[in-house]
């Protein structure tokens, strides 16, 4: 089916210049068109602009369904570009044990946290994980979510990751939302019990990363550079081996310690260092003008109650910000990226203009996706939302209510 979308109240497009994420100023620019109009065309966008520019378009077409948007806003799909959704069992314990004042830390250490995941993601087989991982799904599509990645990291041993990333990838290939899936291999998420470090990082360089590359099972590399998981060095010995067999790097770091993830993040051209709740003045100049993403996670420190990561600092040194959910049964038991949005704002003091672009534009870079989505501009893919609301300023002012009325990806509708 080919749609045009008419009189949009406010049509946010997130246009920007191909290739570049939005950085300092550029990300509070948002393409924003008044009384615009979309055309679709099967899977594609064909059209953003006015009326008038519309009806020059349209002359000698026809066969498109007529939506009037007024009083509506129309926005391209979410990215969430840092998700841990393929994981089984529950950690509603260990939440509970942190409400009472827990730490992460302190439940991690006492044999809870990670491993306890990778006890029940070994346990599962892997129809059991993708059954379970496939109703979850239905829940980013809710909140407007068209495009998320996913990493292994409960399995730490060579079957187990695989386990998980032929979930990742088999899902990604058929999906009932029809959802783009990007696969991130992060068998340096812990230590598995029973091997010592050393051993690990060699299974990891020697055996997992060329198993991975060679069926194509993942096209990023992630890694936990965190005091008690991995040092900066270990980060840039698996790095470099996931590089060299063609995997892009990612990086977990400054979480709750700064031990060094920056340094080895730019000097391994990472595409995103992600979390950095904790990152100090010194790193944060060194990633300016970079381009690499910085992808804040406020439902983790909503969630663990840890420092927000200091998104005026990094937009103000023109580093690019994005904002991902972290969904995980750990530090944030949530796929509402809407929510993550409302935090940014009232926590880290991000505009509106700027939250829109971070999980737009700025995510689909941080997943090598530009190319084909993140805005609303003809030859990028139809994932397309519509609020109920005539200003996109109501996306973050009308907190914690889902006024979200359709969501299409690929150009079709799959949520209404
Ligand atoms: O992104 N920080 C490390 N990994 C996840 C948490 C994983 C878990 O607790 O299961 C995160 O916060
Ligand atoms: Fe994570």
């Amino acid at each position: 089916m080919n749609y045009i979308f008419r009189n949009i109240s406010n049509l946010v497009t997130c246009k920007g210049i191909p290739g570049v994420p939005k950085s300092g100023k550029a990300q509070n620019d948002i393409g924003l068109l008044k009384n615009g109009c979309l055309v679709t065309e099967k899977d594609k966008i064909t059209f953003a602009g006015s009326e008038k520019e519309l009806k020059k378009f349209l002359k000698g077409k026809n066969s498109y369904k007529e939506l009037d948007c007024s009083g509506k806003t129309v926005m391209p799909g979410f990215i969430d570009s840092h998700t841990h959704f393929v994981f089984s069992g529950s950690r509603s314990d260990e939440y509970e044990m942190r409400i009472s004042g827990s730490t992460y830390e302190e439940i991690a250490k006492a044999g809870g946290g990670i491993a306890k995941t990778v006890g029940s993601v070994r346990k599962s087989t892997k129809e059991e994980l993708k059954s379970i991982s496939s109703k979850r799904l239905e829940y980013f599509v809710q909140y407007g979510t068209t495009t998320i990645e996913g990493k292994s990291g409960y399995g730490l041993d060579t079957n187990n990751e695989i386990k998980m990333l032929d979930v990742i990838n088999e899902l990604a290939k058929d999906n009932e939302f029809g959802l783009d899936i990007f696969p991130t291999f992060l068998g340096a998420h812990s230590i598995p019990k029973g091997v010592s470090k050393k051993e690990y990082i060699d299974l990891i360089c020697y055996d997992m990363i060329p198993k991975i590359s060679e069926g194509k099972k993942a096209v990023f590399i992630d890694v936990f550079c965190e005091k008690g998981y991995f040092t900066a060095d270990e980060t840039d010995r698996i790095f470099s081996e996931g590089v060299r067999f063609g995997l892009i790097p990612k990086l977990h770091t400054d979480q709750f310690n700064s031990i060094g993830g920056v340094d080895v993040a730019i000097k391994n051209n990472a595409l995103s260092v992600d979390h950095i709740e904790v990152i100090k003045k010194n790193d944060i100049r060194k990633l300016s003008n970079k381009g690499i993403i910085a992808t804040a996670l406020p439902g983790v420190s909503y969630f663990l109650s840890i420092p927000y990561t200091p998104a005026r600092e990094l937009i103000d040194n023109n580093v690019p910000v994005s904002l991902a959910t972290d969904f995980n049964p750990g530090s944030c038991m949530t796929q509402n990226l809407q929510m993550i949005m409302s935090l940014a704002s009232i926590k880290m003091k991000m505009t509106a203009e700027e939250i829109i672009n971070a999980v737009t534009y700025n995510a689909a870079y941080a997943l090598f996706n530009l190319g084909k989505t993140g805005s609303l501009e003809p030859g990028k893919q139809a994932d397309i939302l519509i609020y109920d609301f005539p200003s996109y300023k109501d996306l973050i002012y009308n907190f914690a209510v889902n006024r979200l009325i359709t969501v299409f990806k690929k150009g079709k509708i799959i949520y209404d």
